[in-house]
């Protein structure tokens, strides 16, 4: 459907918020963890989807997203960067694959950057809850400057002292807050990958239920720049660029290649490729692959993790005997 930005604000220097009225006929109604999909013009006018998460409650009349300015992105965000109150984007309904289960007995949100959007609602329900019921919850929210913590205002209206934020490079210590959350509660946490690593290794180590961590990344953060690599893949007899602007599962996608995707986020695994041989380094930028499969370097999520270097792939393409 089309949607129309209605308002645009800027809550951080490098955070937009975007208020998009769908078209008529359709109301603007959702749950926490929410997000649309939106088609943004890139580079060489490209149309890529792009996803983004809903935030905070909505009044049934419109959605609010927000996009962080990726200077070296892919240009999804400088396109949205550029767009103006009129102007209309193509977007989806509503999707959720990040729901919030409110019959745990304690909650712990953890969020990074611009990886807080999701969590605003859950935050704003999740007092709601707190207060109708005595559910503890805690917040824990990092950025690397007290100037990008989007929303603080919000969240410290939906649960008071009991959201932490931390700025700066300093770790968080993941494992204390996590040993103060009641047996069986739940863990939801949004941000970059090396957090959600840390996160994950201390829900582990504390011997929580896997299930009971609940994670979504934004598939656009690694350790190193983005920048154009080359990948051979001898069961096709080809070597392609990727360019910076591309994902390897879209620059494979455009040389013929067949490929398997669903989430497009690092989160399923679906789009894995077998890696043969690195000259370089690879970025991995998805949270499907465990710690110890990604320093083995022998399989790489296509969808969102890069390289810098050449890679040599192998594809899932078997020809019939
Ligand atoms: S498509 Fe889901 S991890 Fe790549």
């Amino acid at each position: 459907m089309q949607a129309q930005i209605v308002a645009l604000r800027d809550v951080t220097p490098t955070v937009r918020e975007f208020e998009l009225r769908p078209e008529p006929g359709f109301a603007a109604t959702y749950e926490p963890g929410s997000h649309l999909q939106v088609q943004v013009m890139a580079a060489h006018g490209k149309l890529q989807t792009r996803s983004y998460s809903l935030v905070g409650e909505g009044d049934g009349q419109c959605w609010r997203i927000a996009v962080k300015r990726l200077d070296d992105g892919r240009g999804g965000s400088l396109a949205m960067w550029r767009l103006a109150v009129g102007d209309r984007l193509q977007v989806s309904a509503p999707q959720n694959h990040f729901a919030l289960d409110l019959s745990a007995p304690g909650y712990l949100l953890v969020a990074g950057g611009i990886g807080i959007t999701p969590l605003v609602m859950m935050a704003e329900r999740l007092g709601d809850h707190a207060r109708r019921t005595g559910v503890p919850v805690k917040m824990l929210y990092g950025a690397r400057h007290a100037g990008e913590l989007a929303y603080l205002d919000k969240l410290r209206a939906a649960l008071g002292d009991d959201v932490v934020a931390h700025e700066g490079a300093a770790p968080i210590d993941f494992a204390a807050a996590i040993a103060a959350l009641p047996a069986g509660g739940q863990l939801y946490t949004c941000g970059p990958v090396p957090m959600l690593e840390a996160v994950k290794r201390a829900w582990q180590a504390a011997g929580r239920a896997p299930a009971d961590l609940r994670f979504e990344t934004f598939g656009s953060s690694g350790r190193l720049p983005t920048q154009a690599f080359t990948v051979r893949i001898p069961r096709h007899d080809l070597a392609i660029t990727v360019p910076a602007d591309c994902t390897l599962l879209e620059a494979l996608d455009a040389a013929g290649v067949e490929t398997l995707w669903d989430c497009k986020r690092g989160e399923c695994g679906l789009c894995a490729m077998d890696v043969l041989a690195v000259d370089g380094e690879i970025d991995h930028r998805d949270v499907f692959l465990s710690e110890h499969e990604k320093q083995a370097a022998t399989r790489i999520c296509a969808c969102v993790s890069r390289a810098v270097g050449t890679l040599t792939l192998d594809s899932a393409y078997r020809p019939d005997s």
